[in-house]
């Protein structure tokens, strides 16, 4: 845990955050937005429109231009040295092409994942002390591949790799998990298989999921809460029982902050995302 904060603390807030990468690229355009524990936020919208960077910021892979990025009540852009990896030990990230070492088991993977917390080399999984195999291995369980355990890592399907990658951000006992397109390399039902797995997990953990999805109907299905980027900015944050995909799709229609958006929805503009994307998997809410 990375703070002692109460309940009303939010997990994640970012208080009106502005990053301008150069003078005329500007990635996040004063977002403020608080996320509770607990809960599964997705961002959507275009490529372009700043999902990954607003990610990046919560772990201080990037610094706020403007503004401020607090997890669990402290300030990310004032924590040094010990408390900055401590910072980052809290806070998983998983990503879409997996990232993990293909010539090694996926309980390598896993146990991989502590590495910060040893503060040592990776000589192979012997080395890693046995609490951490056998850590490493319930969370093989936890995401269904408990027999996969010994497997050369590229030998897995994309579905099981991330699986995989999942259990080895999880090593770290983190309270927020980033996801970043986690399931934009995946078929449907490894999607869904995914999704799922990281539904299950932040509610028995109480884990509080921010992560960048390109399907609609998937953030239906998973997200208790839905935010829209669009250039930068937040053009839509509802919760997921109240939003159907059709206003969803405002978030990708050319019009910025207008409020004719509907209009343009309605009129077709194109929806490369949504019209590719699976029937609503139902996944258990
Ligand atoms: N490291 C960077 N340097 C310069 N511009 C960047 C950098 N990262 C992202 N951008 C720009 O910031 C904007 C948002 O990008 P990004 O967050 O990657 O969008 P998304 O993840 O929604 O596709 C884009 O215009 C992108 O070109
Ligand atoms: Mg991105």
């Amino acid at each position: 845990m990375i703070n002692a904060a109460g309940p009303e603390v939010p997990a994640i807030r970012l208080s009106r955050v502005t990053k301008r990468f150069t003078p005329m690229v500007l990635g996040l355009d004063d977002i403020s937005l608080d996320i509770s524990s607990g809960t599964r936020v997705v961002l959507l919208g275009k490529s372009g429109s700043g999902k990954s960077t607003l990610l990046r910021h919560v772990n201080r892979l990037h610094s706020p231009t403007s503004g401020a990025v607090l997890v669990h009540g402290t300030d990310v852009g004032t924590v040094r040295g010990r408390q900055l990896r401590d910072l980052r030990r809290g806070i998983g990230m998983v990503f879409q092409n997996f990232h993990l070492v293909g010539n090694i088991s996926a309980l390598e993977n896993v146990c991989s994942g502590n590495l910060g917390a040893l503060r040592g080399p990776r000589v192979g999984l012997w080395m890693y002390p046995s609490a951490v195999r056998r850590h490493a291995l319930d969370l093989l369980d936890r995401v269904g591949l408990a027999e996969r355990a010994y497997q050369r890592s590229d030998t897995l399907s994309g579905g099981q790799q991330q699986r995989v990658a999942i259990a080895r951000a999880l090593i770290q006992q983190p309270s927020v998990l980033l996801a970043d397109e986690p399931v934009a390399s995946l078929d449907p039902e490894s999607s869904a298989d995914v999704l799922g797995i990281l539904t299950r997990i932040s509610k028995e953990d109480r884990l509080t999921v921010l992560m960048s999805l390109h399907q609609i109907e998937y953030a239906l299905g998973f997200a208790d809460r839905i935010v829209g980027l669009r250039e930068g900015r937040v053009v839509l944050d509802e919760s997921a029982l109240n939003l159907d995909a059709e206003r969803a799709m405002q978030i990708y229609s050319a019009a910025t902050g207008t409020t004719d958006d509907s209009l343009t929805v309605a009129a077709g503009v194109p929806q490369p995302l949504a019209a590719h994307a699976p029937a609503r998997p139902g996944l258990a809410r």
